[in-house]
């Protein structure tokens, strides 16, 4: 847990519990309160043990620069995507099979016999779109607003590879559905990959899980989909959030900064 220099932010008023106006109830506790009493107790007995809401606090109830606008809002709504992307895969998951033989048939029967499959896999298929669209949308951001100077250099560095891992989930889960389409699309990607200079060929030889476009290529890229890119990207995303919690937000280029009252004192000493 983060160590705190300073005392933790104050609670916002809305979160602080109401005093009980003089004269109010009858003195019977209503079960609803009660139910609200019990909660507050197990969270308490939580803090209490771990000191969690400290770090809770540093990490939820900070100041924002003046200006701050929609724009910063596109990181969150990328967050909301690889969350419901992962909710929707594991739904998915427990009806896929990855071996060459079985897969159409198991997306074909999340598609018209599972309860809700269609919906599920929509929302997996769009949202992976949506997330692609959203990751560059957020690094734009970042980039016009100049967020990637120092001292938020390794900030920029860590979303360059989650940009990386975007698309690679992208294209490993474009295999998945096992058709004429993601089959040929997918031998067109590899390609490409085994052109790039240097580690070109060995990327692609490792894609395929060998020379050649074989049953265990499924697999492979299946596990990378589902195992290797989804923990390699939430480890990244905490450290990502540490970095925007511990160094705050760049406010947008068109707000002035504040006057520093001692540099405006040292000028009018000069
Ligand atoms: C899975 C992908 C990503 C997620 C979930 C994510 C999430 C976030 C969130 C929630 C914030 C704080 C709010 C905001 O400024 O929007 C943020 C800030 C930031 N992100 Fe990302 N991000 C991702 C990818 C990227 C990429 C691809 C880049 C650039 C290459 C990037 C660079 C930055 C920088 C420099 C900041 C600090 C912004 C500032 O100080 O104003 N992020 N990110």
């Amino acid at each position: 847990m983060p160590r705190l220099k300073f005392p933790a932010p104050p609670i916002p008023p809305a979160f602080q519990p109401k005093p009980k106006r003089p004269g109010t109830g009858n003195g019977k506790v209503k079960p609803a309160d009660q139910a609200a009493e019990a909660g507050i107790h197990v969270v308490d007995w939580i803090d209490e043990r771990t000191s969690l809401s400290g770090g809770l606090r540093w990490l939820m109830f900070r100041k924002v620069p003046r200006g701050t606008n929609w724009f910063y809002t596109l990181g969150s709504a990328t967050l909301f995507a690889f969350l419901s992307q992962a909710v929707t895969g594991v739904f998915l998951a427990m009806f896929y099979d990855p071996s060459a033989t079985h897969a159409y048939e198991s997306v074909r029967y999340i598609t018209n016999e599972a309860f809700l499959g269609q919906f599920v896999r929509g929302m997996h298929r769009w949202g992976s779109t949506v997330m692609v669209i959203l990751v560059f949308l957020h690094m734009a951001r970042t980039f016009f607003f100049g967020a990637y100077k120092y001292p938020r250099e390794l900030n920029w560095v860590i979303g360059v590879v989650l940009l990386i891992l975007t698309m690679t989930m992208a294209f490993t889960g474009y295999l998945l559905p096992f058709d004429q389409r993601s089959y040929w699309a997918t031998i067109v990607g590899v390609n490409i990959n085994g052109t790039g200079p240097l580690i070109g060929p060995y990327l692609s030889d490792f894609l395929r899980a060998g020379p050649e476009f074989g049953a265990l290529t499924l697999s492979r890229f299946y596990s990378i989909h589902m195992l290797l890119v989804p923990g390699l990207i939430a480890a990244l995303i905490g450290a990502h959030l540490y970095l925007v919690a511990k160094l705050g937000t760049t406010a947008p280029p068109w707000i002035e900064a504040e006057e520093d009252p001692a540099a405006e004192l040292h000028k009018a000493e000069v």
